[in-house]
């Protein structure tokens, strides 16, 4: 805990309801001319692509777009955003939507400059130049992917996700304007809520935590719980739909610095194997991962609790940790996330294999407080089915 630590974030980040509205000037500040918008159907359907296109189109930019970004973009798809973007000649990119566009468009951006194929960056530190700039424009609170230097890719061929970890993938400046997920329906809200949250209680009790992640990751915590049963149960509620904007940035820009635990870890075989969406299949690891966790961070999960809102007072301080737990579980059962793995059909047969693919997460599994071996992880999936 006393030793160096280093905390980077997006060049700039522009918070707030209307926030949007600063997008030409930005565009502006970083040399834009040739503007490329990566976003997804659903974006474009709900008029916010037409909404940000027009904004750009009116202060002069000129402008071209690819809507059809899927979950875990496929490598294919990036590098031949990546080519048309070069031969065009754009020179300032954009991501708008979920963590997917966003991840998309911080691939593409190294690509037109280091050049291909993306195989070459998978890993951490592999990427030689920056890249493209880049303004993020997330429309859901959850992946914190706008404050991140990670990209998720999907190799189709090999059925691999493929991460890309660098410097070069922050975002030159991430605008994160509430008004843009008003219209993210409840069960999404929900799933990418669940994922903020644990984006800030893994990085709160990371092995890699430090004092200013901790500040960051506990007021996360504190916003995330106060209003992620409004936002599920009225989308249009600006304040809760602030809040949870607020603390899934704030959750994003802790974790890429402390980043997370066993939570994400056992999580990816379930994406993997059964395509439980990510924050649905955290959601399911979530009460037995922590209460594997809690007797290595007993203080700090007293810390959750009291800022989940629950009352510790003359409680003894395994009384208070636990109430972390039941909090947590609390919130994903009445905002309707399974917690379960047999809720979501998962057979009690599939867990040698997801202990198997769980154990070779090790880049997160190392930043998890209490150590964990294949037996340990098994024991995990069983409680959890
Ligand atoms: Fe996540």
């Amino acid at each position: 805990m006393n030793g160096i630590f280093n905390f980077s974030t997006a060049g700039s980040i522009i918070m707030g309801v209307g926030a949007l509205k600063k997008l030409g000037s930005e565009a502006r500040k970083l040399g834009g001319k040739k503007v490329f918008i990566i976003t997804d159907e659903g974006i474009a359907k709900a008029g916010i692509l037409e909404k940000v296109k027009g904004i750009l189109e009116k202060e002069g930019f000129e402008v071209g777009y690819f809507d059809k970004v899927i979950p875990e973009p496929p490598i294919d798809t990036v590098e031949d955003i990546a080519e048309a973007v070069k031969q065009d000649g754009y020179n300032l990119l954009i991501g708008l939507g979920g963590g997917s566009s966003i991840d998309a468009t911080k691939a593409v951006s190294i690509l037109v400059t280091n050049g291909g194929p993306i195989d070459k960056y998978v890993g951490t530190n592999l990427v030689e130049k920056p890249g493209l700039p880049t303004i993020m424009l997330p429309t859901t609170s959850g992946t914190g992917s706008e404050v991140t230097p990670i990209a998720i890719l999907t190799d189709v061929k090999e059925e691999l996700k493929k991460g890309v970890v660098s410097p070069y993938l922050y975002a030159d400046v991430a605008i994160v304007d509430p008004n843009l997920t008003i219209t993210v329906p409840p069960k999404i809200t929900a799933n990418t809520g669940m994922d903020a949250l644990i984006h800030a209680i893994e990085s709160y009790i990371a092995k890699k935590a430090n004092k200013f992640t901790e500040c960051i990751s506990l007021e996360a915590i504190k916003l995330i719980s106060g209003s992620l049963r409004t936002a599920v149960a009225d989308g249009e509620n600006i304040e809760a739909r602030y809040n949870m904007s607020l603390g899934s940035l704030m959750a994003g820009v802790a974790f890429a610095n402390a980043g997370v635990g066993a939570v994400h870890a056992l999580a990816y075989p379930l994406g993997g194997q059964f395509h439980i969406p990510h924050g649905m299949a955290n959601t399911l690891m979530l009460r037995y991962v922590m209460e594997y966790n809690v007797v290595s961070r007993m203080e700090k999960f007293a810390k959750i609790a009291e800022a989940m809102g629950e009352n510790i007072e003359g409680l003894s301080i395994r009384e208070a940790a636990q109430k972390a737990i039941d909090a947590m579980i609390a919130l994903a059962e009445d905002i309707g996330v399974p917690t379960k793995l047999r809720e979501v059909d998962i057979p009690e047969a599939a867990i040698p294999k997801l202990a198997e693919a769980g154990v070779k997460v090790t880049r997160l599994l190392s930043n998890n407080p209490r150590v964990l071996t294949l037996e340990d992880i098994t024991q995990i999936y069983t409680n959890a089915w």
